[in-house]
Order: C-alpha cells, then structure tokens, then sequence
C-alpha cells in the first residue's frame, strides 16, 4: 500500500552543506490496499460519489481507479436496454449481468493487486450474496473492503438525479427525456425488490443517507479508510461555485523575484479594485460569498477592497522556496545550478532546500479541501500561483503531477460551477493586464 514517507540526501549549496528531506511515496507493508465497494439502487448517487473519491484520493498521491459495471454492460450490449432487462426474475440477463459483474471485479483485482493503492467498483451490488463473492475475492486477494452505501428515499434528490445523470447518458441515446425518466423509474423498481441494506456483519461500512444529511459507519479501521469517511462526512451535493484568483501583482512580482511577503504593486491594487468591482456587479451569488486568502500580506490586500469578511489561511500559503526564498529564477540558475537544474527535471517533486515540493503543498492543502467540500455557500479563494494550480487540478480532475504546469495567470478570475461529474469553468481577465515575464513558482 502507497504512503508517505521522507528520505535524506546531502545538498551542496555554495559552501553549505544541507539535508534535504524528500517525500516520496513508497510501499507500506503494514497498510492493505484497498476496494471501496460502491453499494445501493440506481439514482442514489454513488458514481457521483466514487468519482469524487477517486478524484480526492488520487490528488493525495493513491494510485485510484473506478470500475463501473455500467461501463461493461454498455460495451457488451450496446445501445438502449429498456427496464425488463434488469428484472431479476429474467434469469437469463441476471446471469449475463452477473456475468459483466464478476468481469469487472476480476479486472479491478488484476489491476490493484500489483498496481494500484485504491480501486472504487461502482456498481449497485445491492444484495448480500453479491457483497458476500466480492468479500471473499478481497479476502483471498489479499485486500481489503468497505463498503460505501448510499441510500436515499427523498423524491426529489432522485428525481433530480435522474435528470442530471441519467436522461443524458449513453442508456438513453435519442429518447425523449420524459419517456427516458419513466423508464429509468421502473429500472429502479426492478432493482429495490432485490435490495437488502448491508448489515453489521457483513464488515466495515459507511452509509450515507439523503445525500450527507446523516453518515452512519460501522467497523471503521486504519488511515485511509479513516481519510475516506472524513471526506464523505464532508461530501455533499451543492452546485456553488467556487472562484480562484491569484493575488495582484506583488512588488517581488515586479522585481522577478520568487516567495516573500511583499506588498502589492500599484498595478496589483488596481486588480483589486477591478475585482472587487467585477464580482459587486458580476455575480448573482456575491452576498452569500465567503472569502478566503492566505496568511500572505498580498492576498489579504487583494481581498481588502471587497466589502465582504475574509477567512485567513496559512495553508494556502505560497510554497516555500525554502534557501530560495526572495531570489530571481537567474539568481537560482547561477548560484545553485544542481537546484536550477534538479527543479526543471520534475517540477511536482522537486523541494526547495530547506523549503516545500508541490508534493509537500498537496498534504497541507487537505483541510482546505476537505473545508471547500463542506462550504456550501460561493467561495473566492484568493491565494498564490502552486496553490491556485493544486486547487484548480483538484477540482477539475487533472492529475496532481500536472499541476505545476497548468496556466494561473495574475489578474484572471477562475469560476469553477460544479455539474454532475465535474465542473464547467468560465475564465475572466481583469485589468489591468500584466507583462507576461513573471516568475513562475
Ligand atoms: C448497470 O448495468 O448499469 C449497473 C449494473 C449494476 O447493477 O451494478
């Protein structure tokens, strides 16, 4: 099982000598990997809820995969199934369905045992005898199970799924939304004459009920199923947007120099004036908005013009450039080329002596995800560029290691809206502009 764990190596900064201590992430034997068993009717949520895992657990550096039996079933009988075809009592397709099941079960396996660190099977898995086969599959493959339910009974957050997930996917290609509805309602029935809740002895278990309302766990053991159910704890279904923003240019930005606590420079406070005049006028949402900066004296001062209260966060501090700290990128390239050079090499890893990794930046930023997640109203993030960008490729699902390559540029406002599966992103410059020759963190 992946975890976290540091290593030492002998720097050589001009006439020091320093240790510079790297995360890595390395095999646990103590720690199983781990199947998260996705576990209730159609419509209740769980694929929105395994890829948000997936998405979270990936962005903490666990290798994660979701199998979907859906996906199986698409690629054998491509097309529309209409509702008969999920009848139990058709023995027939139960088997073929069984079948698809049992396939992708033994590719998650395949996968996980020598591979990966997590593996989500998103499927209904709705009666004991089928969580009963995937335990035993677990227990001789040497992983372990939990088992994520989510159950539901409020009509309208069914209704509403439906709408969200289903009238648009595959299954229902070319039909009229309404018929689509009906008959995705009937998918269901066949599905809840079959369902039995899981039960205490069947092992570990989270249950979430409408939506997050009440989280009910059972048997909950070790660190990452212990991060999972925090993050569930957390998860709702809210559709605020988010907005992310870089402070305004700093006068370290002006001078090309990297970290610091400088003040903003004149063009950076005009951003703030803009940017405050762009959400006033620009968002519906502006009253309800909560604002949070980093502990950082231009962040604060971005967020000063706007008429709202601002959470501070020494989390969503700029990485820390360690040694490097107030020097140009041509300062670093001629007094520490093995760091110049080391940085270039791989950017996601790389540490600052005596400073942070984008790695290191990921573990701190957890609480503000784990924050953003249970925030319900609008937030403005205003912080650095690494954060901005860890921040933006966990929302949009790029894999961490992107991250320090992704555009952040000053003075842009960033709307994330979340939608089913993922978010819709609008990016608005704000003046005023900036010269393009900024450092890049
Ligand atoms: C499906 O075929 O869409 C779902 C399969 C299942 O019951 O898990």
């Amino acid at each position: 099982m992946t975890s976290l764990s540091s290593w030492r190596e002998r720097v050589e900064v001009g006439a020091a000598t320093l240790f510079r201590y790297t995360l890595s992430v390395q095999a646990d034997p103590e720690e199983k990997k781990l199947v998260l068993v996705m576990v209730g009717l159609p419509a209740r949520g769980k694929s929105f809820t395994a890829r948000k895992l997936a998405r979270y657990l990936t962005w903490l550096g666990y290798d994660t995969r979701v199998f979907n039996v859906g996906e199986y079933r698409r690629e054998r009988f491509p097309g529309h199934q209409p509702h008969h075809f999920f009848d139990p009592g058709n023995r027939e397709n139960l088997r073929m369905r069984d079948d698809l099941a049992e396939a992708a079960l033994e590719d998650l396996l395949t996968w996980l045992v020598p591979d990966g660190d997590v593996a989500i099977y998103d499927a209904t898995n709705t009666t004991r005898e089928r969580r009963a086969f995937i335990t035993k599959h677990c227990d001789e493959a040497g992983v372990s199970a939990l088992f994520v339910e989510n159950v539901c009974d409020d009509p309208e957050i069914i209704e509403e799924n439906i709408r969200a997930t289903k009238v648009g996917s595959p299954d229902y290609a070319g039909h009229d939304p309404d018929e689509a509805v009906e008959d995705f309602r009937k998918r269901i029935l066949h599905y809840a004459r079959a369902y039995e809740p899981v039960a205490d002895d069947e092992g570990p278990y989270v249950r979430l009920i409408d939506a997050g309302r009440l989280v009910v766990m059972h048997d909950i053991e070790g660190f990452l199923p212990g991060r999972v159910v925090s993050f569930l704890m957390n998860l709702h279904y809210s559709s605020s947007p988010i907005w992310l923003t870089r402070h305004g240019e700093s006068i370290s930005n002006v001078q090309g120099k990297i970290g610091g606590d400088s003040d903003l420079a004149p063009r950076g406070h005009r951003y703030a004036r803009s940017l405050a005049g762009y959400l006033i006028r620009g968002v519906s949402e502006f009253e309800e908005m909560r604002v949070w900066t980093s502990s950082l004296r231009r962040t604060i001062q971005t967020a000063s013009v706007i008429e709202l209260p601002s959470t501070q966060w020494r989390a969503l501090d700029e990485i820390d450039a360690g040694l490097c700290d107030g020097m140009s990128y041509r300062e670093i390239r001629a007094a520490m080329p093995d760091e110049y050079h080391a940085r270039g090499e791989n950017k996601f890893r790389y540490r600052y002596p005596r400073g942070e990794s984008y790695q290191d930046v990921i573990q701190r930023l957890a609480p503000v995800i784990i924050e953003m997640e249970r925030s319900r109203q609008p937030l403005l993030i205003v912080a650095h560029q690494a954060v901005v960008r860890l921040l933006y490729a966990y929302l949009m699902g790029i894999p961490p290691e992107q991250a320090p390559h992704l555009a952040i540029p000053l003075h842009t406002l960033i709307q994330l809206t979340p939608h089913a599966y993922g978010c819709h992103e609008t990016r608005t410059p704000l003046a005023p502009p900036v010269p393009k020759q900024q450092p890049s963190s």
